[in-house]
């Protein structure tokens, strides 16, 4: 079988993390072009991975015709211009990084350049929808399980040891509520069946004054009201002392299904004079580590046999229209309409 051959345009956190998978697990995939403005990234991949080509220039990449497909895992300012260029340069095939955009004119003009490119296959990276529980949760809620479902309810909180590197990467990635709650947003959308209605929020730097001086937030909470009636409701820090916690559950008329309720690092119980005690995961890379092979994997499997990505460009669009209005909502602290 011939390997669909991929050229990545970003190299940093994520775009090197989808490099490796493409590189090393994907065996129907080739890391044929890399792209960065980061020279060292570019060295490093390349001397590591040998892809064929090399560039700082990501139209290279988008009108290289020796590839197959294109991974857009650039800073989500720049998604907007590149998948914007790589529709109307009429390429088929693109993965691009979470969030689509960064504001409701990025994402009109997105969606606008992706429909004018007829046919185009687009998958957006909201990963978690590839984790094995989630998977098994969806499944269950199918089977009706809990009933009519009522409430969902997540808990997504950043580890307060990763603060300085927050501090300096939120001027690019949006803010919290666009940046950490828009995958919150998904797959509670996705779990309900339903498009958000309006929502009001409450939040504010309450740790980190680094924040408020970039105009973001540490901590909120935000309700949202679904058209089916669901009551959505997801609280997201910053500065959570014990490490990386992500827990979510969705509660009905017959029961409830949850995940993630505490967050264990192993199967490994401490036990001495001070009681016991259990590791915490300690960052995101490690609690959803599968699910970026497996989302890349199907990315892969998409372009080879012409399917339609499980993670598209209403979900993406979706879940950026939500995060305007909830940044909205917890600014002005109001009701604010969704779409
Ligand atoms: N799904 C997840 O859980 C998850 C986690 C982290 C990041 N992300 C997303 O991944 C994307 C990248 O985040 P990151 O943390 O890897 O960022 P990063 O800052 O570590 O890396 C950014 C990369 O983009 C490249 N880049 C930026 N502008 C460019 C240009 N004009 N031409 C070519 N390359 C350019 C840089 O060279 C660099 O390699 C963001 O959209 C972010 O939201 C998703």
């Amino acid at each position: 079988m011939d390997k669909v051959k991929l050229g990545i345009i970003g190299l940093g956190r994520l775009g090197r993390k989808h490099a490796e998978n493409i590189h090393y697990k994907i065996q129907n995939a080739e890391l044929r072009a890399i792209c960065s403005v980061v020279d060292e990234e570019l060295e490093t991949v390349g001397r590591e991975m040998g892809p064929k080509y090399r560039t700082k220039d990501f139209m290279e990449i988008i009108e290289n015709d020796d590839l197959d497909a294109v991974v857009i895992a650039s800073s989500s300012q720049a998604h907007c211009r590149m998948l914007c260029a790589a529709s109307e340069a009429g390429r088929k095939k693109i993965y691009v990084e979470k969030p689509l955009g960064m504001t409701m004119d990025e994402i009109d003009r997105i969606k606008a350049a992706v429909l004018a490119n007829r046919g185009m296959l687009l998958q957006v990276g909201y990963n978690r929808r590839f984790d094995q529980s989630v998977l098994a949760a969806k499944k269950k809620l199918e089977t009706g399980f809990i009933g009519k479902p009522i409430q969902v309810r997540m808990i997504n909180r950043d580890p307060a040891a990763m603060a300085e590197f927050i501090i300096k990467f939120s001027p690019s990635s949006g803010g919290l509520v666009m940046d950490m709650l828009t995958h919150d947003y998904d797959c509670a959308r996705w779990f309900v069946g339903s498009e958000a209605k309006s929502v009001y929020g409450l939040g504010d730097a309450y740790v980190y004054e680094g924040l408020r001086a970039v105009n973001d937030i540490d901590n909120c909470n935000i309700l949202v009201e679904f058209e089916n009636g669901v009551i959505g409701q997801f609280e997201t820090s910053r500065n959570c002392s014990y490490g990386y916690h992500v827990e979510t559950e969705v509660y009905g008329s017959d029961g409830c299904i949850r995940i993630g309720t505490v967050p264990v690092k192993d199967r490994v119980t401490y036990m001495n004079t001070d009681g016991v005690c259990r590791q915490c995961v300690e960052w995101f890379f490690e609690y959803w580590e599968p699910t970026f092979c497996a989302e890349m994997q199907h990315f892969v499997d998409c372009v080879s046999e012409g399917k339609e990505p499980l993670v598209g460009l209403e979900d993406g669009y979706r879940a950026v229209q939500w995060a305007c209005a909830a940044t909205k909502a917890v600014r002005e602290r109001k009701v604010v309409p969704v779409g």
